[in-house]
């Protein structure tokens, strides 16, 4: 057990549905341990420059009323590119250390967690990340806080698509976010019953004009034999230029007329489902309770739906790799249809 009496709190890097979940949750668990809650606002950029006015609020029971239902962060977010130097995490450091702070709790992804461990070769204080990502790539969790609202609001988003693609008997090229890893994209994919799922994991650009003449044949098979809607989603930085650009080049290729729809940013946003309000509020509590328990370095997690704590370094270490039976599912369909053509 310490003796902390101030945890300061941030969000960082990409808002994610369910990080003002988070931050409730440490507010309302510190409460009843006693302890104070700084939030920092703009992600890093409050300890760095917390020197600007308005970058600090102690949190109170009022200040987070209301908010579990509601999308983006109450702290703000940003990326801070000044983490990376040493006279930045030197002022993080002399920040944290002047305003008295025993403790830093991040919610953030991957790049957040580096500034973390970055941060603690400067500081000596306690230091918790608690993943708040749509992407789901951190290794060591099942589930990251904002990945299943963010699938959701997809799905519903190409539900709609369908629609309209199926009146018109259209193509679609519809590209998700995810930055280099294929969780949303697959399930999204495969949960809206796309045609084809272009992702990391079971498509590769090398042999790009190779690849798309398969694409091409695929898809003027499929329009032959069935008149139809025909949806594509596709991981966003997978193919250069994106959607736009594969829709350009099936044209040129092979006179396929694909419309192409980036669904960008309403992907972070909206509010939280159900079971990212509960994923972030179970990890805010154990956020707090490792605290308490002297912990450091470390990542909350969830495990088999249990609550549990991975190394910083690990969590970090490698992006987390796509199901394979969500892989080989998606490959089991197309085999599937492709045999019965209907
Ligand atoms: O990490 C979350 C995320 O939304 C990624 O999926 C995406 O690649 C990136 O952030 C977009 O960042 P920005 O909002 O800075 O363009």
């Amino acid at each position: 057990m310490t003796t902390i009496k101030r945890i300061a709190i941030l969000t960082s890097g990409g808002d994610a549905p369910g990080m003002n979940a988070a931050i409730r949750s440490v507010v309302l668990a510190a409460h009843h341990f006693h302890i104070d809650v700084i939030g920092f606002y703009h992600g890093y950029n409050g300890l760095v420059c917390a020197e600007s006015i308005n970058q600090t609020k102690l949190l109170t029971l009022n200040d987070v009323n209301n908010i579990i239902h509601r999308g983006g962060t109450i702290l703000k977010s940003a990326r801070c590119s000044q983490m990376l130097t040493e006279s930045g995490l030197k002022q993080a450091a002399h920040t944290l250390v002047s305003e008295n702070i025993d403790a830093l709790v991040v919610v953030g992804g991957d790049g957040s967690f580096n500034g973390l461990l970055a941060l603690k070769e400067y500081w000596q204080g306690q230091l918790i990340g608690v993943p708040g990502t749509i992407d789901n790539d951190l290794d060591g969790t099942d589930f990251t806080i904002g990945f299943t609202t963010a699938v959701n609001t997809a799905i519903e988003a190409i539900d709609k698509i369908r629609d309209t693609a199926d009146a018109f008997e259209r193509i679609f090229i519809v590209e998700l976010m995810g930055r280099h890893s294929g969780h949303i994209t697959f399930n999204v994919g495969i949960a809206c019953g796309a045609e084809q799922v272009l992702s990391f994991e079971n498509f590769s650009v090398e042999d790009k004009q190779i690849k798309l003449q398969q694409l091409a044949d695929e898809i003027k098979t499929a329009q032959e034999n069935r008149h139809s809607s025909y949806i594509i989603v596709i991981a966003e930085n997978l193919w250069p230029g994106g959607a736009i650009e594969l829709a350009k080049e099936l044209k040129q290729a092979a006179s396929i007329d694909c419309t192409a729809c980036v669904l960008g940013h309403i992907q972070r946003g909206g509010s939280p489902v159900a079971k990212d309000r509960l994923l972030a509020t179970k990890m805010g509590v154990a956020a707090v309770q490792a605290l308490v328990d002297g912990k450091s370095n470390i990542m909350i997690a969830e495990q088999n739906n249990a609550i549990s704590h991975i190394e910083l370094e690990q969590a970090v270490k490698h992006h987390k790799v796509v199901s394979q039976q969500l892989v080989d599912a998606q490959e089991n369909i197309l085999a599937l249809t492709a045999q019965n053509q209907y």
